[in-house]
């Protein structure tokens, strides 16, 4: 009996992959959809700045389904950013050009973590829950739409350092020199996510992605010991029923530990071949991957050549989610990625539909 599981055309792929089930060709979305590299995005950010952006729903709502229009995905993520719950907070949040984002006064002692008031997203950042709302009319059932959080560490890394930062030297000191204030802070940040997440779904978010994109800077002892608790409670927290992504980067040794604090997904970078990786994390898990963002700055032939790759690590099995490793690189042709877009499209059809997982040549 063919039932609702077996058939691949009831429901939208992206949500039938979170769930590992069966789909007529890989779904794909990319981090940044809506990013600089966009001249859509362009022409309404000479009008007005990023935190204006996002703080306007219409306009929001309305770069986020242009995105999905302009490269044919079959996900819409959310306009917005994960350091907009900071602002709040009373740090001083502003987004240089050229630098990235920064925080005027930084977090850094037991002190400035005990100072930091307790803010409902609700009541601070009802912008981006209209956003959500508006964007998931606009959409109409098209595709499913995604909303998102900073997990509690990349969170911290942003108040803790103040700036961009390679190395995280800030972050690691107050880590390991005063334990419980980096857990208070953890604990505290892991309850903005949380209700910024449930947030975000209460108003029609279908799936979120957790994105805890710097995390790879750690050792797999200091992930167990400071970060893992705090990124399962965010997790274990979630509506029940809604797929969460998690995600990072440079995480080659933290795989398994990030799996254990939870998701039906995990982000995969462009630094781990795709099928070994999923080997490592068995088949209770799905994968979204992984793709090198560089790579769409080269020729669409190799960029065809780079997605059948990735395509061919992934098998045919239930529950790939294509998506670069990272975000698009700022410079990247639009049209580099329409040409990804397609290419995931036609070279994945069928591969998944038929159950004939590891059948392609
Ligand atoms: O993916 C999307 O299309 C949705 C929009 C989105 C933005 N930020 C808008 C944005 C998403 C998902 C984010 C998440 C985000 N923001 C993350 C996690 C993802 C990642 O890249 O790891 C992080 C770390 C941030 C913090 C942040 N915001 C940074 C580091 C920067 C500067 C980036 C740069 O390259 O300069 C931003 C600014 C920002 N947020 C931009 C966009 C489109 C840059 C473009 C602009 O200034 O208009």
């Amino acid at each position: 009996m063919r039932g609702a599981d077996a058939d691949a055309s009831t429901g939208p792929s992206f949500l039938r992959a979170c769930r590992r089930q069966p789909v007529a060709c890989t779904p794909v979305w990319v981090m940044r959809q809506i990013g600089r590299y966009l001249p859509a995005y362009q022409a309404v950010r000479a009008r007005m700045s990023l935190l204006d952006l996002c703080k306007t729903p219409d306009a929001a709502a309305e770069v986020t389904i242009r995105a999905v229009e302009i490269l044919g995905v079959d996900a819409a993520i959310i306009f917005a950013d994960i350091l907009l719950v900071m602002e709040p907070l009373g740090v001083g949040l502003s987004f240089l050009q050229g630098e990235g984002p920064m925080i005027h006064r930084p977090v850094r002692t037991g002190e400035a973590v005990r100072r930091l008031p307790d803010v409902d997203p609700a009541e601070s950042v009802p912008f981006v829950f209209e956003a959500v709302r508006l964007a998931r009319e606009g959409l109409g059932g098209r595709v499913p739409l995604i909303g998102f959080a900073g997990a509690p560490f990349t969170l911290a890394s942003y108040l803790v350092e103040g700036r961009p930062s390679r190395a995280f030297l800030e972050t690691k000191h107050l880590m390991h020199a005063d334990p419980d204030a980096w857990h208070t802070l953890m604990e505290r940040l892991a309850v903005l996510s949380t209700r910024y997440l449930n947030g975000q779904i209460a108003a029609g978010a279908d799936a979120v992605q957790l994105f805890d994109s710097w995390v790879g800077c750690l050792s797999p002892d200091d992930y167990r010991r400071f970060v893992l608790p705090h990124s399962r409670r965010v997790i274990a927290s979630i509506t029940p029923g809604v797929p969460v992504i998690h995600f990072g980067t440079g995480t080659a040794g933290l795989l398994e530990l990030m799996q254990e604090a939870g998701g039906d997904v995990l982000g995969l970078d462009w630094r781990v071949d795709l099928g070994q990786a999923w080997g490592r994390l068995g088949d209770g898990v799905a994968v979204q991957g992984n793709l090198d963002p560089a790579l769409l700055l080269a020729s669409p032939a190799e960029i065809r050549r780079g997605v059948r790759a990735v395509l061919d690590g992934a098998a045919g099995r239930p529950g790939h989610i294509f998506n670069l490793g990272h975000g698009v690189l700022p410079h990247t042709p639009w049209d580099h990625v329409v040409a990804m877009v397609d290419a995931v499209h036609e070279l994945s059809t069928g591969t998944g539909a038929s159950g004939r997982f590891g059948s392609r040549a």
